[in-house]
């Protein structure tokens, strides 16, 4: 098969490397200025001069910051069609129209870099294959951790290490969040505001503190990391914006701090990957991580523990990850060992009851001799052992937090059940899990 343009791009080092863009917002916008301001660096490191050539977007009038009006389309065939075009680089979002162009872009064996995690996360199993199948390369450094290279690093240098869990704080915006809420007693309300106004929080925060942007990120490190295709579907999330602030102080008073955790492990040969609200130990790598940071925990039984931290948004950061996509398709030869990272493995995929996590359980309960002791034979008779226990009175009643050891997710939801029958307890049962030394 003819490939009139990936071949293009192993042409004469003379000869610029012509990006067609799809999109050109924050990241896109980025992505141009860091070609203009490094072209350069970029010709010295690579050999290849890069050049911006169509851009696709909505809306040609709007004002963009050094782009030239006379490239900027409404029409996708414009770039994708345009036989002077060596690349693609996606970075306008979505999981349609923008996967019919993509499809399209690679079936015409043109090689693609995207930022989109929506994307990815859904279709990327497929949009592979199709890269491969078309002798092309699609990469997307960007869709995860915007400007930590965590998935170059997953794919190429940690490919054979045998990675048996990442944990990962993949969202700046919860984290943000979390961070004000455990330093300065703020309330969930308030920390928001303050994440809006200093844009960490888009104006809609919902995918961020709903858990679903994580969720998403979780499904492609999965993928990668464990060589088998986890779809966005499979990730069961939960976010922050039900937390409540007594459980950032029981949480402080029993030596944990909370963080949005995305937390994928091979448990037997099978894969777990969720997406939730956890317990860290004060000591632990994850906890120091503050502020809109992002930070991945690699676990391999070749090289122990590798943690990257970083940026994980940032029109500039993102584009920097974009960026060196695009140079490491200059550098790797077509049809590569590379393009297999999501190459089936044909591991399963366990459902959350199948997991194990230690857990935190906060109750009210009424104020009356021997509740404590029934509670502890809901646990008991639930399979699962209680590791440390506060008991404060409070008005009328008390309240109650139990920590337990590790046990399966079906023990603990048999113990809620059980514990939401009692006449003693009031209200609803608040669960959080741990990160315990031996996985979340
Ligand atoms: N921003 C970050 O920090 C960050 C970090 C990591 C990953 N990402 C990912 O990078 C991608 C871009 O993010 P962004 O923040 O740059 O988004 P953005 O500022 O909203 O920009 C999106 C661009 O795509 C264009 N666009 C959107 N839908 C289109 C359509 N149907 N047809 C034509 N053009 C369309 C828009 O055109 P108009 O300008 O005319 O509206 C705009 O130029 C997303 O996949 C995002 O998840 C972003």
């Amino acid at each position: 098969m003819t490939l009139p343009n990936s071949s293009a791009i192993d042409g004469s080092p003379d000869r610029p490397v012509r990006i067609g863009l799809l999109g050109c917002g924050t990241v896109g916008q980025a992505f141009v200025r860091t070609i203009s301001g490094q072209g350069e660096t970029i010709a010295r490191a690579s050999g290849r001069r890069l050049e911006i050539g169509p851009i696709l977007v909505r809306d040609t009038s709007k004002p963009r910051d050094g782009i030239d009006l006379r490239q900027l389309t409404t029409d996708p065939q414009d770039v994708l069609r345009d036989p002077t075009v060596d690349l693609i680089v996606e970075v306008m979002g979505g999981v349609e129209p923008t996967g019919t162009y993509l499809r399209q872009a690679l079936q015409a064996g043109l090689p693609v870099v995207t930022a989109n995690k929506q994307l990815l996360s859904r279709h990327g199993a497929e949009l592979l294959a199709l890269a491969q199948s078309s002798g092309t390369e699609l990469r997307f450094e960007a869709s995860a951790c915007a400007g930590i290279p965590v998935i170059k690093v997953l794919r190429e240098s940690l490919l054979a290490a045998e990675i048996f869990a990442v944990t990962g704080i993949v969202n700046g915006t919860t984290n943000y969040i979390l961070s004000e809420m455990s330093r300065g007693g703020m309330s969930y309300a308030d920390a928001l505001a303050q994440a809006q106004a200093l844009g960490y929080a888009e104006a809609d925060p919902s995918e961020d503190v709903g858990g679903a942007d994580a969720a998403a990120k979780m499904a492609i490190l999965a993928s990668i990391a464990f060589h088998t295709n986890v779809h966005f579907d499979d990730v069961p999330f939960e976010g922050i914006d039900g937390l409540h602030g007594e459980d950032f102080d029981l949480a402080k008073d029993l030596g944990f701090v909370i963080k949005l955790l995305g937390v994928a492990r091979l448990v037997d040969g099978g894969i777990s990957v969720r997406v939730h609200p956890a317990l860290v130990p004060e000591s632990h790598r994850l906890a120091a991580v503050r502020g809109a940071d992002n930070a991945v925990l690699l676990e391999s039984g070749t090289v122990r523990q590798i943690m990257l931290v970083g940026p994980g948004a940032g029109g500039t950061e993102t584009a920097s990850a974009v960026l060196a996509d695009v140079l490491s398709i200059l550098g790797t030869a077509q049809g590569s060992f590379l393009q297999n990272a999501l190459a089936d493995a044909g591991r399963p995929l366990l459902s959350p009851d199948q997991t194990e996590s230690a857990f935190y359980v906060r109750l009210r309960v009424v104020d009356r001799p021997g509740v404590l002791a029934r509670i502890a034979t809901v646990f008991a008779n639930s399979g699962l052992s209680i590791r440390s226990v506060i008991q404060r009175g409070e008005g009328d009643g008390a309240r109650l937090v139990l920590v337990t050891h590790m046990g399966s997710e079906a023990r603990m939801n048999a113990a809620l059940d059980a514990m939401r029958d009692m006449e003693e307890v009031r209200g609803e049962p608040v669960l959080l899990r741990l990160l315990a030394e031996e996985g979340a």
